[in-house]
C-alpha cells in the first residue's frame, strides 16, 4: 500500500507506540507478578466511579440521556455545559469568560493536535513556525502530533538539587531564546512526566515573554485546577486573552468520555470549532452531559477535594515512603512531586540507558516508562536523557513497593557491574 506523506508520518513506529503495545500485551497476560507502573491511565477510584454511574442514572431518569446520545452538538460543544463551566470558573478564579471562550474537543490530545497545527508548521508566507517547550522533559504525547517534521523546539532545564534525595527542574531563562520562528509557548502544569509545577513567578515570566512576542501561551492543565486538582504546590491559575488553557475530564476518571476543554480568546475558540466541524463534525457529548449538573450544584468540589485529591495524595505519600526505604543505598533521586500522578526517578550516572533498563525490567514483569522519549528535541547525547524513569503511582501500594524492589535489585546489579 502506498501512503501519502501524512499517512507515512502518522503510521511511523514511534518508541512510545511500541511501549503502549507492550503495556497492552502485559495487561492481557494476567501474570501474577505483573507490576504496571507505566501508562498514563488514571487510577480506578471506586467512589468517583459510583458518582459518575449515579449521574448517568440521573440523566436517564430526567430524559437527558436521549439527548446526550441522540444528537450532534454544535462544533464548539454543548452550550449549557459551556455556560455552566464559564460561570463556575468566573466565580472561582474571578475571570470574565463566557461560553464563547470555551470549546470542547475529543480529549486534550485532540486539542493539542488542532492547536499545534493551526498555529505552527508551514505558514502562508512560506516561513516555518514551531511550538516551544521552554522546559524539557515534557509530555510525550506532544512529540508526534505535528503535521510537519521538526515542529517543536525545546530547552534543557536547570537542575536544582534538594533535600531528601529530591531535585527540581527549572526553566533556564538565561538560555531561553524566542526567535521569529516560534508560534507559541507550551507547557504542562503539573507536568507529565515529572510531577513538576512551574512556580507562579516562572509562569508569570513566560506569560510576559509570550505577550511581548505576540504569541500565545498554551498551558496544559490536564492535572491542575479546578479539576482534577491533583496538585500539591501553591499554584495560581491565571487566564488572559493571550492564554490558551487546556483542560480535560480524563484525569478526573473519565478518559473514556474523551472530553477536552480549551479556554481561549474568541479567535482561538472559532478556530477550534471550525477544525472540529471538519474533522469530527462535533465533539463527544458524554463528558459534558455527565459534568453539567455536578458543576452547577458544586458537587465537583466534593469529587475533587474529598475523593480524587486525597486518593492521589495518599498514594503519593506511600510511594515516597517506599522510595526512601527501597532506594536508600542507590544514587537515585526523585523529582519533587508537586502534582499529576507520576514520580520521575533520576538514576544518576546510570551505566546503561533507561531503554535497556526498561527491557530488563519487562523480563521481570515490571513495566515502567523509560525517560528518553520525553526529551523532545533535546540532544540525546546529553546523558541525563538516558537516566530517568517515569512511574505511575496510581497502583495499589503493595504492587508499587514490589515493583520498586525489583527496580532496585536490577539497579544494584547494573551499578555493581560498573564498579
Ligand atoms: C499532560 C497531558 N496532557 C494531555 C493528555 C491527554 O489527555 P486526554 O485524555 O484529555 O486526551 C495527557 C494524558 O496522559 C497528559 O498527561
Amino acid at each position: 500500500m502506498k501512503l501519502s506523506k501524512f499517512g507515512n508520518k502518522f503510521t511511523r513506529q514511534s518508541g512510545i507506540n511500541q511501549l503502549m503495545v507492550d503495556l497492552g500485551e502485559a495487561y492481557n497476560s494476567n501474570h501474577p507478578n505483573l507490576c504496571m507502573l507505566g501508562g498514563g491511565n488514571p487510577a480506578f477510584v471506586p467512589e468517583a466511579q459510583a458518582l459518575f454511574a449515579k449521574e448517568m442514572e440521573l440523566l436517564i431518569e430526567n430524559k437527558l440521556f436521549e439527548r446526550m446520545v441522540g444528537i450532534y452538538d454544535g462544533p464548539s460543544g454543548e452550550l449549557t455545559f459551556r455556560e455552566v463551566l464559564a460561570g463556575y470558573l468566573n466565580e472561582k478564579f474571578s475571570w470574565q469568560i463566557g461560553p464563547d471562550n470555551i470549546s470542547l474537543t475529543n480529549g486534550s490530545q485532540n486539542s493539542f493536535f488542532y492547536l499545534f497545527n493551526a498555529l505552527g508548521g508551514e505558514m502562508p508566507d512560506g516561513s516555518f513556525k514551531r511550538i516551544l517547550f521552554p522546559l524539557s522533559p515534557e509530555y510525550v504525547g506532544y512529540a508526534d502530533s505535528g503535521l510537519s517534521d521538526d515542529m517543536f523546539a525545546s530547552y534543557r532545564p536547570k537542575i536544582e538539587l534538594l533535600e531528601n534525595k529530591q531535585f527540581k527542574y527549572r526553566v533556564d531563562f538565561d538560555n531561553l531564546e524566542i526567535g521569529d520562528d516560534i508560534a507559541a509557548i507550551c507547557l504542562s502544569r503539573p507536568t507529565n512526566p515529572t510531577g513538576n509545577v512551574i512556580g507562579n513567578r516562572e509562569l508569570a515570566r513566560l506569560n510576559e515573554l509570550a505577550i511581548s512576542h505576540e504569541i500565545p501561551l498554551i498551558i496544559d492543565n490536564a492535572y491542575g485546577q479546578p479539576f482534577p486538582n491533583v496538585i500539591y504546590a501553591d499554584a495560581q491559575l491565571n487566564w488572559n486573552s493571550n492564554t490558551i488553557l487546556c483542560m480535560s475530564l480524563s484525569k478526573l476518571g473519565l478518559p473514556g468520555a474523551r472530553t477536552g476543554i480549551v479556554i481561549a480568546n474568541k479567535e482561538i475558540t472559532n478556530t477550534i470549532s471550525a477544525l472540529s466541524g471538519i474533522i469530527t463534525l462535533a465533539p463527544n457529548s458524554v463528558g459534558a452531559a455527565l459534568m453539567t449538573r455536578m458543576i452547577e450544584d458544586g458537587e465537583i468540589e466534593h469529587l475533587t477535594e474529598n475523593i480524587i485529591k486525597p486518593f492521589y495524595r495518599q498514594q503519593l505519600d506511600s510511594t515516597i515512603e517506599s522510595f526512601e526505604e527501597v532506594f536508600a543505598d542507590l544514587p537515585v533521586l526523585m523529582h519533587k512531586p508537586e502534582g499529576a500522578f507520576f514520580v520521575w526517578l533520576w538514576c544518576q550516572d546510570l551505566p546503561i540507558s533507561t531503554k535497556e533498563l526498561y527491557a530488563r525490567l519487562k523480563e521481570k514483569q515490571v513495566f515502567v516508562i523509560p525517560g528518553e522519549d520525553f526529551f523532545i528535541d533535546i540532544d540525546p547525547n546529553w546523558p541525563h536523557t538516558q537516566q530517568c524513569l517515569r512511574i505511575n503511582y496510581g497502583q495499589p501500594s503493595d504492587k508499587l513497593k514490589a515493583g520498586f524492589d525489583v527496580i532496585a535489585q536490577e539497579l544494584r546489579k547494573v551499578y555493581g557491574a560498573k564498579a
